[in-house]
């Protein structure tokens, strides 16, 4: 298994271009079963996620076709098959996105149970009383959910007792098709969920409330053909710019939406970096200071989003002062906490609670990914490092960050991908 070797500590300075959001991706993907027609898709990242959700896609028998820069064109209007199975979701808990798709296109879907991860038991009983509640019979059978409705579902009004990103998208692909109208109270807002939504609505949803907590859907009789360009990946334009901070350089992020990373913009101005911000770029510029100590505080957005909070955690491990992060969304996501501090970081956890002593510098050493975001703050806190670090179990970086080491060596870093 390949590893990542980082020597530092290295400076990062120069320009990144952001790649299409991994997290707006895989809904739209799975959303694409609701067509009749052909759809067009553009910007996706070269990740592993994105090639797992091709394979479940192609898996389900829809018709697909994709250029070399990974364009897809998607025609899934006579699939004969509706299961997602074990193999797949195993890899990947986003598959669980193709549930009320299948279920309102075709009536039927065989979606294998997304298993927990490291970061929390992640389950989807606000995905199922959802599809329930517009009308679907859904039982757990062999480790699958099996769902199916006799009809068309029928629109509801409906309250989600959390604020769940998959969950409020899997009921709101559903009730584009459903009889009726939907109403989706406490519905998540992040900017993923609203690029899906501009995508339901280029293939003729009638979606009221984007943006908003209270989401209104009308049902159509079916959707149709539509061309569209993912969003900038704004967790991966918040890592280079948390990276920037904490190595005290200057970097400038390209085909970036600054209105999505805004609470990350706040926090990166108080640890005392310089900030310029364009229509589709942002700039940040430690003039060669020490990052401040920021306090985290994760929340569904538009608050600071969880996806950041491994990176802040990072920084802050070689801040001036003191900080504390709260991890409020997944009940284990402080995980990374533990790796850092065989890197000589000064962390304690509490809770949900990360105390965090800024030190002078951090020590190479031999550590092992996670998760996705983990992965990253590892690769940061090895930049900020004296020595080398070697990730182990890099996997999880390859699902969401698109060729991060030839990124960061293009802004300076010392990084290769070594064999094991
Ligand atoms: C999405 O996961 C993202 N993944 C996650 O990004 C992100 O961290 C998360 O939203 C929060 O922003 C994708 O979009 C593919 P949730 P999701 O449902 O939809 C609880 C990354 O690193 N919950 O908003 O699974 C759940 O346990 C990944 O790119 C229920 O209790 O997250 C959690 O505590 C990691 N019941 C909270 O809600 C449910 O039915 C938020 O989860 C569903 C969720």
């Amino acid at each position: 298994m390949e590893k990542l070797l980082i020597s530092g500590p290295s400076r990062l300075e120069g320009e990144v271009r952001i790649s299409g959001s991994k997290n707006s991706a895989l809904p739209i993907l799975a959303a694409s079963l609701l067509s009749e027609g052909t759809v067009r898709i553009s910007n996706l990242p070269h990740l592993n996620d994105v090639t797992t959700m091709i394979d479940l896609l192609n898996c389900l028998g829809v018709e697909l076709l994709i250029d070399e820069k990974l364009g897809i064109e998607i025609h899934a209007a006579k699939i004969d098959e509706f299961t997602a199975p074990y193999e797949l979701v195993k890899t990947m808990r986003a598959s669980i996105l193709v549930l009320g798709p299948l279920l309102a296109h075709f009536g039927q879907a065989r979606v294998s149970f997304p298993g927990g991860c490291a970061i929390g038991s992640r389950p989807v009983d606000l995905h199922l009383r959802g599809l329930e509640a517009l009308g679907a019979t859904i039982k757990i059978d062999g480790g699958y959910i099996e769902a199916s409705c006799e009809n068309r579902l029928r629109g509801a009004h409906i309250f989600l007792d959390k604020v769940t990103v998959g969950g409020t998208e899997n009921i709101l692909m559903a009730a584009t098709l459903a009889e009726g109208r939907t109403i989706i109270e406490n519905a998540a807002r992040e900017p993923e969920v609203v690029d899906l939504a501009h995508f339901l609505v280029a293939m003729g949803a009638k979606i009221e409330g984007i943006g908003s907590a209270t989401l209104i859907i009308d049902g159509v009789e079916k959707l149709g053909d539509c061309d569209y360009k993912v969003m900038p990946d704004r967790i991966e334009a918040g890592t280079f710019l948390v990276a920037a901070a904490a190595t005290r350089g200057r970097v400038k992020v390209k085909d970036v939406d600054p209105s999505s990373l805004e609470s990350v913009l706040a926090k990166l101005e108080e640890a005392g970096a310089t900030l310029e911000v364009g229509s589709d770029w942002i700039s940040l510029d430690m003039e060669g200071r020490k990052p401040k100590a920021v306090d985290i505080h994760t929340a569904p957005y538009p608050a600071f989003p969880t996806d950041m909070q491994a990176q802040f955690t990072a920084m802050n491990s070689v801040a001036e002062g003191v900080s504390t992060v709260v991890e409020t969304i997944f009940e284990n996501r402080l995980i990374q906490v533990h790796e850092m501090n065989r890197m000589g970081a000064e962390i304690k956890i509490e809770g949900n609670t990360a105390f965090i002593v800024g030190t002078e510098m951090l020590t190479g050493a031999p550590v092992m990914a996670t998760d996705l975001r983990a992965s990253a703050s590892l690769v940061i806190a090895g930049l900020c490092a004296q020595g080398d670090t070697l990730v182990d179990r890099i996997y999880h970086i390859d699902r969401g960050y698109e060729c991060i080491e030839e990124k960061m060596q293009l802004l300076g870093a010392r990084i290769r991908r070594v064999p094991d």
